[in-house]
């Protein structure tokens, strides 16, 4: 046991401190410790901030990691120390069956309790601790970690590589999409805006965005994409009238069971029921938006128990597709790695704020009340090295 280290830490509903922890070892020959550079605070970590999860307290948050290797074990023969790396948010073992089909985000070794899938620092993915912190244990590191160019440029898009641009991606793919498709995105917090960014890069004839949110409907327009304000009248007609009653090819959900409509009430099947009724007949949708198994703390009672009241009728009568679930990031980040390297994307542009350790509890709270111009947090534990 070394000496300890800062980290985020969990310790209820609205309640996180950074504090002194035991720092990360190996503990596995398969494990690496890598030290943090770079770690962002995510959408994802704000139902677990509500308390809308069941996150165990005293955990460490954060599964968007990437930093640089300190010390790897003796199974380790890839990974070497010093080498640049992104972590996907997801830990997978490399050998089962799903990951072995390249569903990463559902690995059935790594998580403890049994289920599928596995992430650092997330309620119901097994008991890894987040790297929202000075040191992280990386298991079956070899498989996991994605080496970077060296150096310390790019910093701020290569963060994008753990978890959001995949997860955009793989909204768009779980869509159906393919080259010369409309595409409407629900949804423009970091999540919704990289899935605008993939649309683009990969040939959409035209995106929409979703939201009522003024900075982030400012940065749909970055993205290139039209914004939507829901808050304006109600979005299905608003994009009907712009594509002149046909509709979108595909529809990206990026906001989850937390959704919520124009004055600020909850409803987690709104956003899914409006995504069927724009999306043209055989379209397709992508929820990468998270929804759950429980909710407890829904207001409904069939959202308590992880229940829709999903407009299933008009989705089949339709003949409408969907696509759902965790991303599996390993399934895209070499490519999305060089597409960034090469210039072709730069998803830093939603960065708002770079932040020190110190300073985290501060910012998941303006996060989570979505202030004004804090779109997507990263926070810099140790050396700060690309500022
Ligand atoms: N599937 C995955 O692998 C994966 C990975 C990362 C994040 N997620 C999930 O994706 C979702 C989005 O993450 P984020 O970081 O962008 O979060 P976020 O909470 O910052 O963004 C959500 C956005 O949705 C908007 N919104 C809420 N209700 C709306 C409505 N009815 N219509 C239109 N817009 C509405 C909000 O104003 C906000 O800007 C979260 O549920 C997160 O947990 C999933
Ligand atoms: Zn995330
Ligand atoms: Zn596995």
């Amino acid at each position: 046991m070394g000496a300890p280290m800062k980290a985020l830490v969990y310790n209820g509903a609205f309640d996180v401190a950074v504090e002194d922890v035991p720092d990360a070892t190996i503990e596995q020959p398969t494990d690496a410790v890598v030290r943090i550079t770079s770690t962002n605070i995510c959408g994802s970590d704000l139902h677990m901030y509500e308390g809308r999860t069941d996150m165990e307290t005293g955990r460490v948050l954060g599964h968007e990691n990437m930093g640089v290797v300190e010390a790897v074990g003796a199974g380790v023969d890839r990974l070497k120390v010093g080498d640049r790396v992104s972590l996907p948010f997801n830990v997978a073992c490399g050998s089962c069956e799903t990951c072995v089909e390249g569903k990463t985000g559902f690995c059935l070794r790594a998580n403890q309790a049994g289920t599928a899938g596995a992430a650092f620092g997330f309620a119901a993915m097994g008991e890894y601790a987040g790297g929202q912190a000075e040191l992280l244990r990386v298991p079956w590191a070899d498989f996991n970690a994605l080496v970077l160019p060296e150096g310390t440029d790019k910093e701020l898009d290569y963060t994008m590589l753990s978890d959001i641009f995949p997860t955009g991606w793989h909204g768009v793919q779980l869509s159906g999409f393919t080259p010369g498709d409309s595409v409407v995105v629900w949804g423009a917090g970091p999540v919704g805006l990289m899935a605008a960014h993939s649309a683009r890069i990969r040939g959409a004839a035209e995106v929409f965005v979703v939201d009522k949110q003024p900075d982030r409907l400012e940065l749909v327009r970055k993205a290139g994409a039209t914004p939507v304000d829901y808050s304006a009248g109600d979005p299905v007609q608003q994009i009907m009238e712009l594509t002149g009653g046909r509709g979108v090819d595909r529809g990206v959900e990026a906001i989850g069971y937390q959704a919520h409509d124009a004055h600020g009430e909850e409803d987690p099947s709104m956003v899914l029921n409006q995504l069927v009724g724009v999306v043209k007949a055989t379209g397709g949708i992508g929820v990468v938006g998270i929804y759950l198994p429980q909710d407890p703390g829904a207001s409904d009672d069939l959202a308590k128990q992880g229940k829709i009241a999903f407009d299933y009728g008009t989705f089949w009568f339709k003949g409408q597709t969907m696509g759902t679930g965790q991303c599996n990031v390993k399934a895209y980040n070499v490519k999305l790695r060089n597409l960034i390297t090469a210039g072709v994307a730069t998803p830093s542009f939603i960065v708002s704020h770079e932040l020190d350790l110190g300073q985290a509890a501060d910012a998941y709270q303006r996060f989570d009340r979505r202030d004004q111009g804090w779109t997507k947090v990263v926070l810099h534990p140790g050396e700060l090295t690309a500022r």
